[in-house]
């Protein structure tokens, strides 16, 4: 019934996460068969009780070299050996769920680390695509599925497939007609299983996406909650949010339809093979075939002997429904878009600070070239100012520079090496860049300076904060450097971000400066601050300034003008 390879495919790549766990997990398996061989002894007490203390039957050879018993004796000693068996099993059900569950989390934990991992080093390209809502709904909501799904199938398959085989080898020793009639019920539950699994897993598919989108949907608007209420925009976005958790809820219910329908119809077909051994084990009865205690035995076992199967049934719709979360996960592990080193790779030379492109073409699109056959040479402790319009590519080429994407034609270089050649982190260790959306993170000002020299003394952080301006505004604030900002600095002005921005780049202590419109949204006075302050941080640096103004020229040793690529 589990010979269906598909079964596992979402799950394929997912063993080295349970691969360092196999020592608890074997343990929990020795201890479940452990109580797989306890359940197979479970019913024999019974028999004990019925044919020997209130039958006649004599005692079996083993029991009866003890002595002559009482009937009582013996009902005793049946009640005694069930209980026995009871709280034998309990100790090592205790033990086996500890050591699985721990397991687990810790799979758990492993496989969040390394969607984690994987998310900061996939280019950005890939990121470009993909709503960081959704893939945090991926980290948080499908791991825990799959995690849960991977030790239940190790817990469950192994165990209920072994008593299986148990009980069947005791059925066919006691009675052959009756453990094949038994047997009967098997080619139909594998319909089943088969006929049902794709639906189960579709549907699951579509809840598990829809709730990734009402994550990104929600972490969105959350996060931009101000513009939501400057432009009085609740009731749309209730509305949208109500409409999409609407269709996340009806999904759903489909697949809970689809999966409730799935146990009655194998209990329906088990129940059925319970009948027809009841019919014919009575029979057998009537014509001496088989005592009553064994058709008790019998009967026990078969209810018994359905708990596998059912589990079997039941786990391969969990691992249908959990392989639509597995399915998430590898979509993220198996993207390949890097940018990474090659496996050649060397650090950039020290010192190295000239940058140039050769003949570069670009676009975030194949087919929509943002720069085209573009050559410009960055010297060495000279300052630059790239001049275009807005939507000219400016921004782009810094991205280039820094080598978060690469061209599609030509060549970058650092220091006359192409940046393939050389080691992502060498490369970027050696450039400090201010983007166009100065990015700050929650925390205090403090640790936003340093976000690029997380070493920098608090004597450091302060000087640049005066190179870039900062002390200006926190020297009027009550914490200072110790400000919280906020989430994304929301508790600070365009200005005042922008200039912590700066000050970052000064602190990182690196030998390149990319400034993307470093004076936008600054008044004139705070512009001409910070170009003062720009041309104390160029000396000795190699300096990139791209602007749509031309008023940055002035701190340039050369301008160059970039028009549509
Ligand atoms: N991440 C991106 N994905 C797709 N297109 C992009 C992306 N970033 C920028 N673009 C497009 O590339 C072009 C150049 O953008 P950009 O380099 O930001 O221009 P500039 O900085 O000169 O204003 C624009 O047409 C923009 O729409
Ligand atoms: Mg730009």
């Amino acid at each position: 019934m589990k010979s269906d390879s598909r079964i596992f495919a979402p799950y394929r790549g997912l063993g080295r996460f349970v691969r360092p766990e196999w020592a608890p997990l074997t343990v929990a398996t020795v201890l479940a068969v452990v109580q797989t061989v306890l359940a197979l002894a479970a019913p024999w007490p019974l028999k004990l009780a019925v044919d020997h203390a209130i039958g006649d039957q004599p005692l079996p050879p083993w029991l009866s070299s003890v002595g002559p018993l009482s009937p009582h004796a013996i009902a005793l000693l049946a009640a005694g050996a069930g209980i026995a068996l009871v709280a034998l099993g309990g100790v090592i059900r205790y033990a086996g769920t500890y050591l699985s569950g721990a397991a687990s989390e810790r799979i758990g934990a492993a496989m969040r680390s390394a969607m984690f991992e994987h998310l900061l080093r996939l280019s950005l390209r890939f990121h470009d695509r993909h709503r960081s809502g959704d893939l945090v709904s991926r980290i948080l909501s499908d791991v825990p599925r799959v995690q849960d799904v991977l030790v239940a199938s190790f817990q469950t398959v192994i165990p209920d497939v072994m008593s299986l085989f148990g009980m069947l080898v005791v059925l066919l020793a006691i009675d052959v007609e009756l453990a094949l009639a038994a047997l009967a019920v098997i080619p139909l539950l594998a319909v089943q299983v088969m006929l049902s699994r794709k639906r189960i897993k579709a549907a699951e598919r579509e809840v598990r996406d829809r709730h990734g989108g009402l994550a990104a949907q929600a972490t969105e608007v959350l996060r931009h909650v101000r513009a939501v209420q400057a432009f009085a925009r609740e009731d749309e976005e209730n509305h949208r949010f109500r409409t999409d958790t609407a269709a996340a809820t009806h999904a759903a219910v489909t697949a809970l339809a689809v999966q409730a329908r799935y146990s009655p119809f194998a209990d329906l077909i088990l129940a059925a093979g319970g009948g027809l051994i009841l019919v014919l084990g009575v029979a057998k009865v009537l014509t001496g075939d088989i005592t009553v205690g064994v058709l008790l035995v019998i009967l026990t076992y078969l209810s018994s002997l359905y708990d596998p199967i059912r589990s079997l049934t039941r786990l391969s719709s969990v691992l249908a429904k959990a392989g639509a979360s597995g399915e998430r996960l590898q979509e993220v592990l198996a993207a390949d878009e890097m940018v990474s080193d090659a496996p050649s790779a060397l650090p950039a030379p020290p010192g190295a600070t000239s940058l140039a492109l050769d003949r570069v073409t670009f676009g975030y699109h194949a087919d929509v070239p943002v720069l085209r056959d573009l050559s410009l040479d960055i010297v060495a402790g000279q300052t630059l100012c790239i001049v275009g319009p807005t939507g000219a590519g400016k921004s782009t080429l810094l991205s280039l520079l820094l080598r978060l994407y690469d061209p599609i034609g030509g060549v970058v270089k650092m220091a006359g090496r192409d940046l393939r050649q050389l080691t992502l982190r060498s490369v970027r260790s050696r450039i400090a860049v201010v983007p166009q959306d100065a990015w700050i993170l929650d925390g205090t000002i403090a640790d936003n300076i340093r976000f690029g020299h997380s070493t920098a003394t608090d004597d450091e952080v302060r000087l640049a904060g005066r190179v870039a301006l900062v002390e200006e505004f926190t020297s009027r604030f009550p914490d200072g450097y110790d400000t919280v900002v906020g989430e994304s600095g929301s508790r600070l002005s365009g200005g005042q971000r922008r200039r912590i921005a700066l000050a970052r780049a000064v602190l990182r202590d690196a030998r390149v400066l990319l400034l993307d419109e470093p004076t936008s949204g600054l008044d004139a006075e705070s512009e001409a601050g910070v170009m003062r302050s720009l041309r104390s941080a160029a000396a000795g640096r190699t300096v990139v300034i791209v602007s749509h103004r031309l008023g940055l020229a002035a701190v340039a040793d050369r301008v160059v003008v970039m028009q549509g690529g």
